[in-house]
């Protein structure tokens, strides 16, 4: 049992959005949002049907659940009218400085940054009110929604649980694991905090973070920020990787590209019109630096067999003129640049092997910007 407390008053709150209990009235609220098929799907414990009744046990087993500390479940409401838009609940787990987190929020307000923003004053409160040391935060494999709003809100991906959950049908389910400790915590201020200072973003490595900041004021296209990112494209080995200085963004001019060379790991730092970019400097095609290739504005070409590649989604938008098996593996022949005629080639071992290279997306570097310099998530090889 964790420690009885009061729920905070007032609310903790940022401006767009609240924590608070739950009150009798926000029943109607809780059972149309979790009439939504994503919520079972998503939570499989969840009554279904799912009815105004569940909704006011609910309410009721929340309420008591802070009166003996055996929970501490909030509302995240609309700051302004306080309306319910969605939930978040710290579960206190079997030692005391171990509690989980989870959240939820209703169909019609996703996409807004609502859960982000709930899940981020929760955690505030439970670090300073709970004497926590970590918060445990999993999800179903599938359910990249959510770990995206984990990552933004701090944690960190730590690696799929095996049969950690059951479903419905009592069958056991992998979970994908996130925690957040105390440092954690004060990294995501301390991010957060430069950002609004700065107008810098975190590149959270993940598309659809841009998500957040449409939440808020526009951004500024005129501060130097980094570019999202499609998150399965992350390069292997940077989650939970420290962040190591790579550049001062004052040298990054709009258009430039540049080789950084960090424990053996060449970097191709781009400034394109969607913020920075860091990449290996290696082409997807045969390894040559793309650094000395040109930028036109997402868009690299290598100085090798005139391969083209889009830098903020991965993608070849050229074959080299070598052909070869593209990302999804198939195959495109030999090209040559208009005005000279295509080399007949006998068949040979050359030949083949140029059939035969894949050029796979490219991979990134989560990167973020700290007191003008640019820093990213390298991994270190031991020496
Ligand atoms: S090495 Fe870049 S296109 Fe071939």
């Amino acid at each position: 049992m964790a420690e009885k407390l009061s729920p905070p008053n007032p609310p903790p709150s940022d401006g767009v959005v609240r924590i608070r209990p739950f009150r009798a009235e926000d029943a109607p609220a809780i059972a149309a949002a979790c009439r939504d098929p994503q919520v079972p799907r998503w939570i499989p414990l969840i009554p279904v049907p799912y009815t105004e009744v569940d909704a006011r046990r609910f309410i009721l087993l929340s309420l008591q659940a802070w009166n003996d500390g055996s929970g501490y479940e909030f509302a995240i409401a609309d700051a302004r009218t306080d309306r319910y838009v969605g939930s978040v609940g710290i579960q206190p787990g079997s030692n005391p400085r171990r509690h989980a987190v989870g959240y939820m929020v209703a169909p019609e307000m996703r996409g807004r940054g609502i859960a982000t923003r709930g899940l981020k004053l929760a955690v505030r409160w439970a670090f300073e009110s709970l004497a926590v040391e970590r918060l445990a935060l999993w999800t179903l494999p599938g359910n990249v929604a959510s770990q995206r709003v984990a990552e933004k809100a701090g944690f960190r991906w730590e690696g799929i649980v095996r049969n950690w959950d059951s479903g419905r049908d009592g069958q056991p389910m992998d979970v994908v694991m996130f925690s957040m400790t105390p440092d954690d915590l004060a990294d995501a201020i301390e991010a957060a905090a430069e950002e609004t200072a700065d107008g810098d973003r975190v590149g959270s490595g993940a598309t659809a973070g841009a998500a957040d900041v449409a939440s808020g004021a526009a951004a500024d296209s005129t501060k130097p920020r980094i570019a999202p990112f499609p998150r399965e494209l992350r390069a292997t080995g940077t989650r939970g990787a420290a962040f190591v200085d790579v550049a001062a963004v004052a040298d990054l001019g709009p258009g430039s590209m540049r080789r950084v060379t960090l424990a053996g790991v060449d970097l191709l730092v781009a400034s394109t019109p969607d913020g920075i970019v860091v990449t290996d400097d290696r082409c997807p095609h045969m390894s040559a630096p793309l650094s000395i290739g040109e930028l036109r504005d997402c868009v690299v070409s290598c100085p090798l067999h005139e391969g083209r590649f889009d830098l903020s989604t991965g993608d070849t938008v050229r074959m080299p003129t070598t052909g070869g098996l593209d990302a999804d593996g198939n195959y495109h022949s030999p090209w040559s640049p208009s005005g000279s005629q295509p080399k007949a080639e006998p068949p040979s071992k050359k030949l083949e092997a140029r059939r035969l290279t894949r050029v796979q997306r490219l991979r990134y570097y989560p990167a973020r910007i700290r007191g003008g310099r640019l820093e990213a998530q390298i991994p270190f090889v031991p020496e």
